[in-house]
């Protein structure tokens, strides 16, 4: 199986943005991790960040076909994004919601994600586990569309 991650915004940061709220992982150490969980689970990744929501959007568009399932830290466009959501709607790959930090305990406008009702669930506040339980929650739900 393939799952294609998705990181928006900001994440290319991680490491050294607000590291009171995201630890000091950076994103290659958790793609690292991420890989190093999918080998042993036998699926195959595609890790991609961009800071542009018109790319998130293509990635989306393109991913129908080639992945079973897209993992998504959409960052703030989670908030904000109505093409992001219709990209996924639209598409129809299973989508799997992942944040690092807990947005439910963070400010209000962090409460809503506009992504949520298209995705089949949500991970959020684990830190860089997050991405690693998005791995095993993929290998789950494309088991589930198997057996229809
Ligand atoms: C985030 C949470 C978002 O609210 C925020 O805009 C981010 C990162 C997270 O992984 O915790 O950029 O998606």
């Amino acid at each position: 199986m393939k799952i294609l991650f998705l990181n928006g915004p900001n994440l290319n940061l991680l490491g050294q943005r607000e590291p009171g709220v995201y630890g000091t992982a950076t994103l290659a150490d958790i793609e690292k991790n991420v890989r190093e969980r999918a080998r042993e689970l036998k699926a195959e990744v595609a890790f991609r960040q961009s800071n542009l929501e018109g790319e998130l959007v293509g990635w989306i568009q393109e991913a129908k076909g080639k992945f079973d399932v897209i993992v998504l830290n959409a960052a703030a466009y989670t908030h904000t994004s109505i093409a992001l959501r219709d990209a996924i709607a639209a598409v129809g790959v299973p989508t799997i919601e992942i944040h690092l930090s807990n947005v439910h305990a963070r400010e209000e406008f962090r409460h809503k994600s506009l992504i949520a009702p298209v995705c089949c669930g949500q991970i959020a506040g684990f830190g860089p586990k997050s991405y690693v339980l998005a791995v095993e929650a993929s290998v789950y739900v494309n088991g589930r569309k198997k057996q229809g």
